[in-house]
């Protein structure tokens, strides 16, 4: 069954075609300021976050469509002092929680009352495994001991556990002590993943991409550790774009397995979609979660492969990478309807690769923090 079916026949269940999962921004306050942030540069305000019983509405309604995993996130979803009553209703509805947290403000009390109310797994982001310069990237005082507590605290509760390492050029040579951080840890699950340039990454990519020895280097620590801790510690591996030869099924396709609420109910079919010009977005104070699902006009319009130009349309890989990002073709070729540049068969990709190999020489180190002061700095993007 497809969305157009479900579409037209307008009533009934949509568990066949309805996301697995639903990103939950419930703020964009955060107390670190990571320079690669996967928040849109320009951020929401507190004043105009959606209130509790709005969440609760989008979440009853997400449980009656079909999705089965909720992710809250933020910013730092711990800023809302109403998390635990968003979480019972999660719970409530069936939903399978996931909390996506800087775990600062995670105290032992927050989080035994938030297992109490049903919340399953923690991911916990690390900056790195070396506290001086983790400290320096998420830009918060002894916020990295802060953390190991957290997760310890986790592991504690007995719940699950998932440490998130966003690499980059500026923590990419302490991996390996990443991965025995997150061993140590007790963690079920380790997500390396070599940052995105969108956003607050892309404005910093300078400073951050790493050199193609640094990411052969991260690929032959990340195969070796696979092997020690296989029935272990999963670890999942996200490597960088720009060294691809194939570019990602971003989000499996566009519109077809997740969708994000921001701070103030705007839905997206993904983290970055507002980078696209021209895109409607609606809001779940005005319409139907599932309506904006099968029908919204920003969800229809990189769905499946009608869309595509060439090389795409006639690629064999067309329904195995979907083209790849839409909003990394707005961002480097300026044309979201474009092949993802990272691809090989793109003709911009010889760009991609000159990109890659002049700025992960450079020196600078210098990082723009994600906090509200910078959020209106203009992003560069090539
Ligand atoms: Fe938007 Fe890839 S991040 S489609």
């Amino acid at each position: 069954m497809t969305i157009a079916d479900v579409s037209a026949a307008a009533t009934g269940p949509i568990c066949a075609v309805a996301p697995i999962g639903l990103l939950a921004e419930l703020t964009h306050r955060c107390p670190l300021q990571c320079p690669y942030c996967s928040n849109p540069v320009a951020l929401e305000a507190a004043a105009k976050e959606l209130p509790t019983a709005v969440w609760q509405d989008v979440l009853r309604q997400a449980a009656d469509m079909g999705v089965l995993q909720l992710h809250l996130s933020g910013g730092e979803p711990l800023a809302r002092t109403d998390l635990e009553e968003i979480m019972a209703t999660a719970d409530e509805v069936g939903l399978y929680s996931n909390l996506i947290t800087s775990a600062s403000g995670l105290t032992r009390k927050r989080l035994e009352g938030l297992a109490a109310r049903g919340l399953k797994h923690v991911q916990i982001s690390f900056q790195d495994a070396e506290a001086v310069n983790a400290d320096r990237l998420g830009g918060a005082k002894n916020g990295h001991a802060r953390k190991l507590e957290a997760a310890r605290m986790v592991r504690e509760l007995e719940l699950a556990l998932t440490v998130n390492a966003p690499i980059h050029r500026q923590n990419i040579d302490h991996l390996g002590a990443l991965i025995a951080m997150a061993e140590e840890l007790g963690a079920g699950r380790i997500e390396v993943a070599h940052v995105q340039y969108y956003g607050w990454a892309l404005a910093n990519r300078a400073a951050l991409l790493p050199t193609r020895e640094q990411v052969n280097a991260s690929v032959a620590i990340v195969e070796a550790a696979r092997a020690r801790l296989k029935g272990r510690m999963q670890i999942d591996f996200v490597v960088p774009d720009y060294y691809a030869r194939r570019p990602k099924p971003c989000m499996g396709g566009w519109g077809s397995t997740s969708m994000n609420v921001t701070p103030t109910g705007k839905v997206l079919p993904c983290h970055a979609a507002e980078s696209i010009p021209g895109l409607a977005f609606e809001n779940v104070r005005d319409r139907p979660l599932r309506d904006i699902w099968l029908t919204g006009p920003a969800f229809q319009k990189y769905r499946g492969t009608a869309w595509m130009k060439e090389p795409c349309q006639s690629c064999e890989f067309k329904e195995i990478d979907w083209g790849g990002c839409r909003c990394q073709a707005m961002l480097l070729a300026g044309d979201a309807t474009a092949a993802d540049p990272v691809c090989a068969k793109s003709p911009l990709n010889g760009r991609v690769r000159e990109i890659a190999l002049a700025e992960s020489r450079t020196q600078t180190a210098t990082l723009i923090q994600r906090n509200y002061r910078n959020a209106g700095q203009r992003m560069r993007i090539s």
